[in-house]
């Protein structure tokens, strides 16, 4: 195999340089654009982190107004990609709704193939991230039986889609602002963070030259999975079913066993606390405050100082991540757990536009195309199917 080197899952290669995204795992530290992920979840919004991650610097007030004004222009979905919707069963996993309309989106805007030419790209990547808060809240409106709402242009990024999702009647709905803003939080923590497996999906996508639609809903495929984004998800059916505190060091026990994981714990790259895994901690005592306190928070709490305290976790350095309490805070606010992973795909939706965006004006890059070491058979003659 001559120089080839072997890293399965690669580990320890880069794939590519970026400028977007900065994380240091050992020290727990993680940055867009060089703006610690602390500043921009206490100062920014979604929407200027989102210009900010695509475009490399935070926006002026009128760039800032243009690209708010822009998003809301595109918000409204083609009522064909509604029908869709509709025709899924009403038990359907809103994650394989999400991705089976952003795919089919790309047949509604077959310009979109032309991904080197910069207007149509930056049209593509503005009504990809307008429409996502649509698809995502007319899913949750099917599932429920309940006709859609909207989009509101009066309201914000995350306002309006708690407005899709939760308006009862023809009256502006007007979100709690604690809340509201809980959510653009989260989604500010959720935009970006380097080449994680859907990120990596969208590149190898992206890098055959297909379309950002196709390539996005591949990128919210890997994320569906439970040790991606379906981790959120996945703890909350875990903290549920532990049930109780006295229950907890049986389940630790399990878990050393190799029974099962301890969802929302551990990391490829952190080997230190995940920073954005502080900042929903304390979000969830802030939307606690509005919505009474998840009781599951109790179990959640004597799980992580058990986990701390225990000599498995602390040599392999595992820690909670960021999905440890984001599911206790959508499952406060309402939502129901299997569309727990959508609420991460929906501002992972900017990480994955921008990283593709840096991949096809990259010269180095090329078709992702790793080799392989051959393991199998070496050659063999057929056998006619009577003397097998
Ligand atoms: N519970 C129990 N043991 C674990 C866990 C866990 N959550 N995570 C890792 N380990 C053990 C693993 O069994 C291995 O032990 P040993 O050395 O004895 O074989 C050791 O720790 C190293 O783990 P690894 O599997 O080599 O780590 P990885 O980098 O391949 O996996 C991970 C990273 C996130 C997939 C993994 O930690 C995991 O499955 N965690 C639970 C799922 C989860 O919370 N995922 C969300 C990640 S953060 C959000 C996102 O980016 O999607």
């Amino acid at each position: 195999y001559g120089l080839m080197s072997y890293d399965p899952a690669f580990t320890n290669t880069a794939s590519t340089k970026s400028a977007i995204t900065y994380l240091d795992g050992d020290e727990g530290i993680l940055r867009y654009r060089g703006y610690p992920i602390e500043q921009l979840a206490e100062k920014s919004t979604h929407l200027e982190t989102a210009y900010l991650i695509l475009n490399g610097e935070l926006p002026t007030a009128s760039q800032l107004s243009n690209w708010e004004t822009e998003i809301k222009k595109h918000w409204f979905i083609h009522e064909n990609i509604k029908h869709l919707i509709d025709a899924f069963r009403h038990d359907a996993h809103p994650m394989g709704m999400f991705i089976s309309a952003v795919g089919a989106s790309s047949s509604f805007h077959p310009e979109s193939a032309q991904i080197f030419d910069p207007a149509i790209r930056n049209e593509q990547i503005v009504r990809l991230i307008s429409e996502v808060p649509t698809i995502a809240a007319f899913s949750y409106r099917h599932i429920r039986g309940l006709p859609v709402v909207y989009p509101d242009d009066e309201l914000s990024y995350a306002g309006n889609f708690l407005s899709m999702m939760f308006r009862r009647s023809e009256l502006r709905y007007k979100p709690n602002p604690v809340l509201e803003r809980a959510l653009d939080v989260l989604f500010i923590l959720h935009a970006d963070h380097e080449q994680n497996c859907s990120t990596n999906t969208m590149r190898a996508i992206g890098s055959a030259h297909a379309d950002p639609y196709v390539a996005l809903a591949g990128a919210a495929a890997a994320l569906y999975g439970p040790l991606h984004g379906g981790a959120n998800e996945a703890v909350v059916r875990m903290l549920t079913k532990i049930g109780s505190t006295k229950n907890i060091p049986a389940f630790i026990e399990s878990v050393k066993k190799g029974e099962g994981k301890l969802m929302g714990f551990g990391h490829r790259v952190y080997k230190n606390f995940d920073p954005r895994g502080k900042i929903v901690k304390q979000l969830a005592y802030e939307v606690f405050e509005v919505t009474g306190r998840n009781p599951l928070l109790d179990v959640a709490l004597e799980l992580e100082r058990i986990a701390l305290e225990d000599e498995y976790f602390i040599s392999r350095k595992l820690y909670p991540n960021v999905d440890f309490y984001s599911g206790l805070i959508y499952q406060a606010m309402g939502l129901p757990t299997p569309f727990f992973p959508v609420l991460f795909a929906i501002p992972r939706t900017v990480g994955w536009l921008a990283q593709w965006v840096e991949l096809l004006n990259d010269p180095e890059q090329k078709i992702a195309r790793p080799r392989q070491l051959y393991v199998g058979e070496p050659e063999r003659d057929y056998a006619p199917i009577s003397e097998r």
